[in-house]
């Protein structure tokens, strides 16, 4: 299956937003008046073809403001887009940062902010299909990924690349964001999803509590995306005998 076509493994609501991801990764993926560059947090930061764009939804911005940035200390961020999250972490005090991304835009482009902002020395920053291409051994005290948080059915092709930005065929994406995520921190690290209201939260609960784990809202602000308003929410994931 490709980009437009109806899937019919989805439930009705699942199917509405199944509709919003096409038009959104179209809008992510389009070209014209796409600007070169945009500004975001203060600064200017360089947004190349084919990457998510920040200047089409308000959750880059909101869960840069969020996220609690551990000082001195180490930050992974999965799916890194433009860069501007796993370049803000740098600029707030991390000692280091590593951030991936499946896509080779994204790659490329978040190399490109890191050296515009001088923090190229501390962001390492890879193509991975989420942990894979990272040591066995790293552990990190902040993971994160504002993730494509809509479903599709677990055939569906992201033949566009801004469609990785937008659906998880199959929710495995996020299966293994949970189990792999919980594993790489260190003793008081912790794990964050940034998440919407497109995304199916009661799957999301129930992939965590098949793994023992404990979903807890942290912020959440409503904006409109389009035509329609969208729920973003900070969500962390926490071991339940950590609690
Ligand atoms: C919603 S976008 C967020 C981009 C950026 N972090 C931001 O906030 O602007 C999700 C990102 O995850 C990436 N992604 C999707 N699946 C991935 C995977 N399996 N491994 C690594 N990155 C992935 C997408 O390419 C996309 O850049």
């Amino acid at each position: 299956m490709s980009t437009g076509e109806l899937p019919r493994a989805l439930g009705p609501a699942q199917q509405s937003s199944f509709d919003v991801g096409v038009r959104l990764a179209q809008r992510h993926g389009e070209l014209e008046g796409r600007p070169a560059e945009f500004e975001l947090l203060g600064l200017r930061w360089d947004l190349l073809p084919e990457v998510f764009a920040p200047i089409h939804t308000a959750s880059t911005e909101l869960f840069s403001q969020w996220l609690p940035y551990p000082n001195g200390g180490s930050f992974l961020e999965i799916g890194c887009g433009t860069g501007v999250i796993a370049v803000t972490a740098a600029l707030r005090g991390c000692a280091s940062v590593s951030a991936v991304d499946i896509v080779p835009a994204a790659v490329r482009n978040t190399g490109m902010n890191a050296a515009r902002h001088g923090v190229a020395d501390r962001v390492r920053v890879l193509r991975s299909d989420m942990f894979d291409a990272l040591d066995a051994d790293q552990r990190f005290d902040v993971v994160f990924w504002n993730s494509n948080v809509i479903p599709a059915p677990a055939d569906f092709d992201c033949a566009l690349p801004t469609q990785r930005a937008i659906f998880d065929p199959g929710y495995a994406a996020h299966d293994r964001y949970l189990r792999e995520g919980i594993a790489r921190l260190t003793e008081n690290g912790r794990l964050f999803l940034g998440f919407n209201s497109l995304g199916d939260l009661a799957r999301l609960r129930a992939l965590a509590a098949l793994m023992d784990l404990r979903v807890t809202e942290m912020q959440r602000a409503t904006h409109r995306t389009g035509n329609a308003p969208v729920t973003f929410q900070l969500l962390e994931i926490s071991a339940e005998h950590r609690l």
